[in-house]
């Protein structure tokens, strides 16, 4: 009787194996007829009513049974997860002919790129890039520039002040204060200074609170005026090409003496005369000046034995030159459409 039921469960799963197509079928399989619960389970419970002499033979049997019909259980298994991987194999082919998706790669903002071209025109003349903190007091801002207390020239620089001696500075010029210190009377000093600079100002397309400047210094014995115009038409000609003309008019900075503002041969037209140029001819890009004695004196420096000059120049105003930008602001409003326009290199 058991046998009849043990050999006829083997008969049921091998012929109901055929059908099993899945691994979750095959599982079910093998919970309902060989599980702990299953149907060989429950014929086993019967071996108690077997005889003695019996009772091996069918333990046996069952044992057999149990062995064959998990190594089936098994085989298929294999089998089942092979075809399941074919198919994802197949589902999964990568198609090397589609287009890439493009990596979105940052671009080096418009203001970054003028000041490294122009870091790199004055460091091919030998100059060293210094930098200074934004966070300046008022004795490097402005005192140890000539520009005491209540001096009127302080008018045009305006700024936020931290504290009554502590301000966001106006200019790059606390650079040459802070460089001549360093140097501790030692000459050459030949540096430019990048960096950023704030002023109270009503923000418009021309003015921003905060823009960049770029300040050149260079102290040494018999350094001329002549120097500064060599050095000025020298970087213009590298900066906006071979046929560029400079031009000094007389101008005021306490901390020069005697001082220039610096024009260049328009960049638009060429010197013809432009709305750019305002049909002058001629674009103002920065100030310069002879270092003033009482500067030098004031950072150590012998003003009978050393001269010098100093710059300061725009990049702001010479992005938007170079790159036709109307508005100042956009160089620091974040704008992405306005930023990935300059993801040229
Ligand atoms: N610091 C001056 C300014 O911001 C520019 C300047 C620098 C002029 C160096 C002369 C020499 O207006």
């Amino acid at each position: 009787m058991m046998r009849e039921q043990l050999e006829d469960l083997r008969t049921r799963v091998l012929a109901e194996l055929e059908q099993v197509d899945s691994l979750s079928a095959l599982e079910d399989l093998r919970v309902k007829y060989i599980g702990k619960k299953g149907e060989l389970t429950e014929i086993l419970k019967g071996m108690g009513k077997l005889s003695p002499e019996e009772r091996p033979v069918i333990g046996q049997l069952a044992n057999e049974i149990r062995q064959k019909l998990e190594q089936e259980l098994e085989q298929k298994k294999d089998a089942l997860e092979k075809a399941q991987l074919e198919a994802r194999l197949q589902e999964e082919t990568i198609d090397v002919t589609l287009p890439g998706r493009p990596v979105a790669t940052a671009s080096r903002h418009p203001l970054t790129q003028v000041i490294e071209e122009v870091e790199d025109i004055f460091i091919g003349l030998g100059f060293e890039v210094a930098e200074g903190p934004e966070v300046e007091t008022d004795y490097y801002n402005f005192e140890a520039l000539n520009l005491p207390k209540n001096h009127p020239a302080r008018d045009m620089q305006d700024s936020f002040y931290i504290t009554e001696e502590i301000l966001m500075r106006t200019h790059t010029s606390p650079v040459q204060a802070r460089t001549m210190e360093r140097k501790e009377g030692k000459v050459p000093v030949k540096i430019i200074c990048p960096g950023k600079v704030y002023r109270r100002d009503d923000d418009d397309a021309t003015h921003s609170h905060q823009f960049t400047q770029i300040e050149g210094l260079m102290i040494d014995e018999g350094i001329r005026m002549s120097d500064l115009k060599g050095i000025l038409l020298t970087f213009a000609k590298e900066m906006f090409g071979p046929d560029q003309k400079i031009r000094l008019r007389p101008s005021f900075f306490p901390f020069t003496e005697p001082s220039v503002e610096v024009d260049i041969s328009c960049v638009m037209c060429g010197g013809e005369g432009c709305r750019t140029c305002k049909q002058t001819g001629w674009i103002e890009i920065l100030g310069a000046g002879m270092v003033h004695p009482r500067v030098l004196e004031m950072s150590g420096y012998d003003p009978k034995r050393y001269t010098g000059f100093a710059f300061g120049m725009g990049p702001d105003r010479i992005a938007m030159l170079k790159f036709g930008i109307d508005d100042i602001r956009h160089f620091y409003t974040n704008d992405l459409r306005f930023l990935e326009q300059f993801n040229r290199l």
